[in-house]
Formats: structure tokens, sequence, C-alpha cells
């Protein structure tokens, strides 16, 4: 058995361990496993890679691992789970910009052999891999810039914005057109290189607000289509393989997110949309009611029936592993406690079913909100701990609203509502929550895990 052989098979098992493993990310129950089964496959790609007969010496690639290791590990370790977004937009541009290097060094080693020769089909994937590579780099680092508030987060908008977008992309086409027919002048290739990076920056500031999490995972998709397009350049399958599959989770997710937030991928995607929009509720001044802890601890202890709805507050406050102990002495009080997950409840997908899995909360008390929705009329209390926008009834009824049309985890239909978080400020899309002024519902203001230890301490002392 020859070693590129060898390689070829190591490539195949590899690509059959990423399939698996994403099959398994989607679901809580089997997401550890999939996570150990990608990284498998991702080792032994690598190593079968770094076996392969095109590695021509080993000390640089040695001094990147070390490098990459490094910097990977330092930065995984200081990210906090709500910085999640931020850090995967700057994984996948760097991945984009690894792609860009690949394809790049592959023209100059073309361009240096003594006779040039480029077919149309590599000549193609070569100009589509770098435009999408150039511009997956520069968006990613704008969305990242822009989710840790190192740059404005709203989206920026000026003059003329369409138009230079428009005038750039067929600058792009031009150059692309031009490179095609003539490969060996490399003025063309880092006209559409160039163009590609600025045009990257441009596609992102005009995007802002609610609609960042979704343009993370579109460039995410683009980070595997240039893996992909890559593959092609330099004729490895497992690229291929991978690119595809990656680029095809992050369409079907970026998919699932914009049905959650009721919002078209076109529409996110094509700028100036995702702007924060204040809402003020207009008509008679309301007053929300406040509830004391004890007080809140009373209605509990009778309580029969229980359904927390969760959101970004929650992670925020890292109180997960304090409400898995309201749960126990809910519980034991001979209460049924469930929790009504909203698809994008949080900052990310999964945010909440990772937190209360890392809490030991069974999955079966897990509900998706179309499961939870029909149980809350016959609800006693739906505790709402740090959510705003996913539990907002103006998704339902106000069309004026900005998140009108989003589906909403219906908490307010349960015989009693309590909402616990720190103020009456709004929530990440920036509208007024008219679910705080409803007669049913009862604020306790604080932080969530101070408000919810409290809650178990009343219980004990009982
Ligand atoms: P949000 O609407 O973001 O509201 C979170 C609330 O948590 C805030 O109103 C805040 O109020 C409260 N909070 C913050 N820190 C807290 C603490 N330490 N203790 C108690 N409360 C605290 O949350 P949500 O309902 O989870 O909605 C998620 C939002 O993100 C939606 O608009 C969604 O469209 C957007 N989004 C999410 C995703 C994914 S994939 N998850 C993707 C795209 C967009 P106070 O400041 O008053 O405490």
């Amino acid at each position: 058995m020859n070693l590129s052989f060898l390689v070829q098979i190591t490539y195949i098992v590899a690509s059959i361990l990423f399939a698996f493993g994403l099959k398994f990310l989607s679901s809580p129950v089997t997401a550890r496993r999939g996570n150990l089964l990608s990284s498998t496959g991702m080792l032994l790609a690598v190593l079968a890679t770094l076996a392969g007969q095109h590695v021509i010496g080993y000390q640089w690639i040695l001094l990147g691992l070390v490098i990459g290791a490094v910097c990977g590990t330092f930065v995984a370790l200081r990210a906090a789970m709500t910085q999640m977004p931020e850090m995967i937009a700057l994984l996948h541009g760097c991945g984009a910009l690894a792609s860009v290097f690949v394809d790049w060094v592959h023209y100059e080693k073309l361009l240096s052999l003594p006779v040039f020769a480029i077919g149309m089909v590599e000549g193609f994937a070569l100009f589509l891999s770098i435009v999408i590579g150039a511009l997956t780099f520069t968006g990613s680092i704008i969305a990242w810039g822009k989710l840790s508030e190192r740059l404005p987060g709203r989206p920026i908008l000026f003059a003329g914005q369409q138009w230079l977008n428009f005038l750039i992309l067929v600058g792009i086409i031009a150059s692309g057109v031009m490179f095609l027919m003539h490969p060996q002048q490399t003025l063309f290739f880092y006209t559409f290189l160039a163009l590609s990076a600025l045009f990257g920056v441009l596609l992102v500031i005009p995007i802002g607000g609610a609609d960042m999490p979704v343009v993370i995972s579109v460039l995410n998709s683009y980070s595997g289509i240039v893996a992909c397009t890559t593959g092609f350049v330099i004729n490895n399958t497992l690229l291929i393989v991978v690119g595809a599959l990656v680029g095809a989770n992050g369409i079907i997710l970026s998919i699932i997110m914009c049905k959650a937030m009721n919002r078209s991928l076109v529409n996110v995607i094509f700028g100036g949309f995702g702007q924060v929009q204040k809402k003020k509720l207009g008509g008679e001044k309301k007053t929300a009611q406040a509830i004391s802890v004890e007080d809140a601890q009373l209605v509990l202890e009778a309580a029969k029936t229980v359904i927390f709805a969760p959101g970004y507050g929650m992670a925020v406050a890292q109180a997960q592993h304090a409400v898995r102990e309201l749960t126990l002495a809910l519980e034991r009080n001979g209460c049924e406690v469930k929790f009504a997950i909203h698809p994008v409840a949080g900052r990310m997908p999964g945010h909440m079913n990772v937190l209360l899995a890392e809490a030991n909360i069974p999955y079966d008390q897990l509900l998706e909100m179309e499961e939870a929705n029909p149980l809350m009329e016959s609800t006693d209390v739906a505790i709402v701990i740090g959510a705003n926008d996913t539990v907002n009834p103006a998704a339902l009824n106000d069309k004026t609203s900005p998140i009108f049309g989003m589906p909403i985890v219906e908490v307010f239909k349960a015989r009693t509502v309590f909402v616990i978080k720190r103020s009456m400020a709004s929530g990440f899309a920036g509208v007024e929550n008219e679910l705080f002024y409803y007669d049913n519902t009862r604020m306790i203001f604080g932080d969530a895990k101070d408000i919810v230890q409290k809650l178990v301490a009343e219980f004990k002392a009982k």
C-alpha cells in the first residue's frame, strides 16, 4: 500500500467522522460525542496531510502549529460563553485567511514554473476562492469588532453605499474575467484580491443589532465554501468534502435563525436592515408591579407547575446552577418543572441548552418553544429569567413593532409571570416589553443568580 493511497483512505475516514460529528451536534445528548468525533477527524486529516509527499519541510509548519496552538488555547480559555459569537467570527475569519494564503501560494508557485499553465476550471476556482476568502476574512474581522464592541455595533450607512458596492462588484467581476483571459498578469489577481477584501468590509458595516449573529453564521458558511473552492484549486478531496459540509451547515443554521426572528436571509445580508429601533410604548403611562423575593417564594410554594423561560441575562449572570437548585427545591415540593427554550434565546444557537446541560438539568425537562406554548395556559407560574425579546408579546400583537412576527415563548398566558431582571431596560432588539405591564406579571428586580439563590434560601428556610 503506497503512502498517497493511505492518505486518501485517511481523508475518507476523516470525512465520515466530520459528517457523523455534525449529525451528533444536532442534539444536546450527543453533542459531546459529536465534538469528539469531529476533533478526531481533524487530527487524522492534519496528520495525513503532514505525512503526504507535498510537504517539503516541517520547520515552518511546526512554528505555525506552536503559535496557533498557544494563541488558540489562550483565547479559548479566556473567552466567556457569551463571547462565543465574536470568537467564532474570529476563528472562521482566520480559516478564510488561511485559504486565501493557500490559493495565493499556489498561484505564485504556478508563476515560478518555467512554463506557466492554468486551466479554465482551476483559474475560475482560484478566482472564486480568493474573492470569497478575502471578503469572508475582512467581513469576519468587522463582525468580530462589532460584537466585541471595538467598533460601533449599529449599522453604518452612508450616501451612495449601494452604488459603491455595485461598482466594487463590477470591478471584481471585470478583473476576474481579465484574469481568466490573462492569468499570468498578476495585476488582475491583486485587483480582485484587494477589491474583495474591501467588499467584505462594506458588506458587514451596514448590518447591526439583532442581525449580527445571523451574519456570523452566513460568514461561517462562506468560510466552508472557500475551503471547498480551495480544495478544487489544490486538488484536495478532503477540503472539498469538509468545505461543502461546513458551507451547507452554515446556510441551514442561518435560515433557522432567520425563521426564529421572522427575517429573510436576503434581508439580513443586503445591509442596513438590522438597525436597533427604539420603540417606546405609547398611550397612557403604565407601571410595572414588583414583588419581593419572600412573596415570590410563597407563590412558588403553592405552584404545581412552573415553566422557566431563560434568556441572555441568565447567561450573563451565570445563574444556571442556581436555577438547577431552585428546580430541585420546587420538585421536592411536588411541583412539575419545565424549561421553554426559544431558538434565539441568548446570543448563539443552542446557548440555553448548553448552559442548562452544564448545570445537569435533564434534557427531557427542556421543551422547544412550540412544545412549551400549548402548556402555558395550564401553568401556574412562568419564570422569565434574563429573557426579554423572546417573551415580548409585541411580537404577536403590535404590527408597528420591529420584532412583529417573531415567534415568542408565550409566558403571558401563564396564571402568574415572574420576570427576573435588573431593571426595566429593553433587550437586544432595543424594544420595550409590554409583558412587564401585564396584570399577571410581577417583576423581581436584581441579578438573576442572586435572586434565584435567595429564592432557594427561602425554600431551605421553610
Ligand atoms: P435579550 O432580549 O437580549 O434580553 C436579555 C435581558 O437580560 C436584558 O433585558 C437584561 O435586562 C437582562 N439581564 C442582563 N444581565 C442580567 C443579569 N445579570 N441578571 C438578570 N438579568 C439580566 O434576551 P433574549 O430574550 O434571550 O433574546 C435574545 C436576543 O438576541 C433576541 O433579540 C434575538 O433575536 C437576538 N439574537 C439571538 C441569536 C441567537 S442565535 N441566540 C441570534 C440573533 C439574534 P436588565 O439589563 O434590566 O437586567
